[in-house]
This record gives C-alpha cells, structure tokens and sequence, in this order.
C-alpha cells in the first residue's frame, strides 16, 4: 500500500487515478511515499525522510524547494500545459477587460443613484469617462512561448491582433513552428518597444525576478499595458504603479493583490484565478496522479 499526502484539495479526478486496494491518500498520513500538492508553500516544512516523490497539480514548481528534493533524490512532478487552456481564457479576458475600462465602468455603474433622469446623465459622464480601445491592429508581446504562451498568441491573431514573442530558452525548431503565427523578437527590450500588451508566461527565477522594471517599462510605447498571470515577482510593481501614475502605462492586469496593488484605480488584481476552473483543476490532477502513480508503482519519472 502506498501513503500519499494531499498538502491541499486535490481534484477528486485526480485522487481517483489512485485505486484505494493499492493506494492511502490523506492530507494528515503517517511515512507518506509522495505528497500532492497545489499552492501550499513547502520551503518552510519538515518534509519526511520517506517521500520519495513529489506532484505539483499546476505549472510551476516554486513552491517547492526543488535543488533540495532533488539532492535528497526526490522526483519532482508538475503538470506543464494542464491547465493552459484556463490561464489563456483569464489572459485574454484581462486584455479585453483593460482596453474597455470593464472593472472600473462596472463599479461606476453599480454605485449610480437618484431616478432615471439622473442615473441616464451619469451614463453619458460614464460612457466618456471609460472609453477604450479596440484590439485589432494592436501588437501584443509574450514572453515565454511554452503552452499557455502560444495559445495566448493564437486567440490574439484570431482577435485581429499582431503577435511578437520572445523566449530565450525556445529551441530552433520549435521557433520554426511558431514562425508563421508568432513574429520572433530578437530581445525583450525589442519585443517591449513594439508591444502595445504584454504578456509573461514564464517561471519565476533568479533571471526572471524583476525582469519588468523602471527601465524597462520606460520602454515601452506609452499607454502600454501589462498582464500578469504568470507570478508575482516578475514584474517591480513599484515601477509599474510610478509609470501609471505618470500615465506611461495606460493599466496593468495581474493574478496576485498586493496592499500596494489593490486599490490603483488602473490596476485590476485577481485571486491567482488563472488555473482556477474546473477543467483545469482535473487535468493538473489527473497529470500529476498518473506520474506519481508510475513512479511508485513502476519506477518510471516522466517530466520530473
Ligand atoms: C500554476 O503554476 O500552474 C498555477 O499556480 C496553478 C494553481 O493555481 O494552483
């Protein structure tokens, strides 16, 4: 019988890759042999000397301290693509709800008053007060072109948009692929100057913290936008709330609230949403269960 401990909810999907004849899954577990995990923050715990392996339901790993689990020759699982389908919706939500002023006309009209008269008067201010932009024509930037990049990229040419991209780590043939639909940029700094959105898909890393900042922002061409699905810390939020309030930078979307963040008129914050629907949760689930499965049961390390 193998111990599996779950640090979060993990998707009954997933959980029932796991035969319970073979398999004990419980978030408090004695000698577990594997964990799976979602969001909790593993850096600071006692992870005990009998796990063997360890599953991140989602993309990135930097709730975990890998370099150690890896010294201590613990595979280290995720579930890269599972949920890009979910993120790439949020993405593109946040492009259109930036563009058309969605957030702040919604609370605007939420808070009118008084009787028709007065309430239609206050929707002619309205309707000057958030008027946006259209997307067709506009160049949006992504940075980091792995699965949620590039279907990012695809509903942006289908929405009439042009799409440059840049990612140090892409390989040459699959730069060949992506060329007839995703223009390569030669830099970031090339990419930003050309960007009128810009999208990160990348993990957070020594070379990615900050990888956004005052000078690279002044890069960009004024009344730019940034989306943030990816983590926080990529982007210096200082900087970003500096080049709003100077109206470099027309709005700023982004999946992590901040005491800085939350409240700027011109930013919109979300909950870490990106992976948040259901589809989404059983794919990750269902990824990181069969790896660990036939880790455990087979020896096998797939995508470790
Ligand atoms: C991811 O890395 O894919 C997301 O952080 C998943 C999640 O929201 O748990």
């Amino acid at each position: 019988m193998f111990k599996i401990q779950t640090l979060n909810n993990i998707s009954v999907a997933g959980l029932e890759r796991l035969p319970r004849d073979r398999y004990e899954v419980a978030s408090e577990i004695a000698h577990p042999d594997a964990i799976l995990v979602r969001s909790a923050k593993m850096h600071d715990m006692e992870i005990p000397e009998t796990v063997q392996a360890i599953g991140r339901a989602g993309a990135g790993t930097n709730n975990i301290p890998v370099g150690d689990m890896t010294a201590r020759g613990v595979a280290v699982f995720n579930a890269p693509g599972a949920n890009a389908n979910a993120v790439k919706e949020l993405v593109i939500a946040g492009m259109l709800l930036s563009a058309r002023n969605i957030p702040q006309a919604w609370h605007f009209a939420r808070e009118l008053s008084g009787d028709d008269a007065a309430i239609n008067k206050a929707v002619e201010a309205g309707k000057k007060q958030f008027a946006g932009f259209e997307l067709p024509g506009r160049t949006l930037g992504v940075i980091g072109l792995g699965a949620i990049g590039v279907k990012v990229a695809n509903v942006a040419r289908a929405l009439g948009m042009k799409v440059i991209g840049y990612d140090p780590s892409i390989t040459v043939s699959r730069a060949w692929q992506l060329e007839r639909d995703v223009e390569a940029a030669i830099s970031i700094d090339d990419l930003l100057s050309r960007s009128d959105f810009v999208t990160f898909h990348v993990p957070l890393t020594d070379q990615t913290k900050h990888m956004i900042n005052a000078e690279r922002i002044r890069t960009l061409p004024k009344g730019a936008v940034l989306l943030n699905f990816s983590r926080a810390g990529i982007i210096d939020d200082d900087a970003v709330v500096t080049a709003l309030d100077q109206g470099h930078l027309y709005a700023y979307c982004c999946d992590f609230p901040s005491n800085l963040l939350k409240d700027h008129p011109r930013v919109v914050t979300l909950p870490h949403l990106g992976a948040s629907t259901k589809e989404a949760e059983d794919n990750c689930a269902i990824m990181v269960a069969d790896q660990i499965s036939d880790f455990l049961e087979n020896g096998n390390v797939t995508n470790s």
